[in-house]
């Protein structure tokens, strides 16, 4: 029997996903939205392509959750999206409502799942899906640094005119402005990228990095980035159901690691079946240290935001 994922949000995101999923072969999938008609649609067109691209695997769409019944895993992209000119953080509480709705009712219909969550702002709505799924938190874990890593790994590629593949590089942090990518463990066919691209010229790499997703905001004016973050989405599905055992930067629960606790931020985990199987502690420099607390601190600011709105 082929596992069952669901991806709840049949927009740009979910879409692409469920599409990535299912053109892989290995899951059914469940697409879910309360938009009539268009999970249906999508899904069925999806469908369609199966003979082409040679998956036997099936995919529905949906406004219910019923058919997403026993789903190993659950990925989370509903939401609303950022406009130019918007933070991240400026869709938290319109974000927070919809992904309490989804995961309550997610985790009703498949109680054993992994909760795989997408949604804006990500570490604080991994935090809000931990906390409505009353789930262990190696079953809850949030997707960003995979797409920040892959975006730092482009600009270095393109720079250095080598393969994007020869490239170890990690963006550790919270998915937003405070994000760390961390120069000082990236490295290009094992040599680090700090004796291969001056300091100033990597600085503006960094910079182009964090600001990333903002800047295909700006050019698409009308939402936000899809196909790297499908992209990662899958990379981490897979991960968890062929029990891979990767070693991928995802947002996770901290509970001491670097000097954080109690809080969803971006570090290297191992992910397999269960979940998030283990953090890594990578050795880092005390400037890095600062940067990640910072960036904890950002995430922490709207953990209260999030808590004063439900007093
Ligand atoms: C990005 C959004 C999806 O980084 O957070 O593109």
């Amino acid at each position: 029997m082929r596992n069952k994922v669901t991806v709840v949000g049949a927009g740009n995101v979910g879409a692409t996903t469920a599409q990535r999923i299912f053109d892989k072969g290995y899951a059914d999938v469940v697409l879910v939205d309360v938009v009539d008609g268009l999970p249906q649609g999508k899904a069925l067109d999806m469908l369609e392509a199966g003979p082409v691209v040679k998956s036997d695997a099936s995919v529905i769409g949906t406004n219910g959750y019923d058919e997403t019944s026993d789903s190993d895993i659950v990925v989370v992209t509903s939401g609303i999206a950022r406009k130019p000119g918007m933070s991240r953080d400026d869709l938290l509480l319109t974000n927070m409502k919809i992904v309490t709705d989804v995961v309550e009712n997610a985790v009703s219909k498949s109680p054993n799942c992994i909760l795989l969550i997408v949604t804006n702002p990500l570490d604080a709505m991994a935090q809000q899906a931990l906390y409505v799924s009353g789930f262990s938190s190696h079953r809850v874990v949030g997707m960003a640094g995979i797409l920040d890593t892959a975006r730092f790994r482009s600009f270095i590629a393109a720079e250095l005119n080598v393969s994007v593949e020869a490239i170890s590089a990690w963006v550790l942090g919270g998915h937003g402005d405070t994000m760390v990518p961390v120069a000082g463990s990236t490295t290009v066919g094992g040599t680090p990228i700090t004796k291969l691209i001056p300091v100033k010229r990597l600085n503006e790499l960094i910079q182009r990095t964090k600001d990333g997703g903002a800047e295909i905001v700006g050019l698409l004016k009308t939402g936000s980035a899809y196909y790297a973050p499908s992209a990662a989405i899958t990379q981490m599905v897979e991960s968890i159901l062929l029990d891979k055992k990767e070693i991928l930067p995802c947002t996770a629960m901290l509970n001491g690691q670097y000097g954080i606790n109690n809080l969803y931020v971006g570090v290297p985990v191992k992910l397999g079946s269960s979940g998030v199987e283990e953090i890594i502690e990578f050795a880092l420099t005390d400037e890095e240290i600062s940067a990640l607390s910072k960036s904890a601190d950002a995430v922490k600011e709207l953990i209260s935001i999030m808590d004063n709105s439900n007093k």
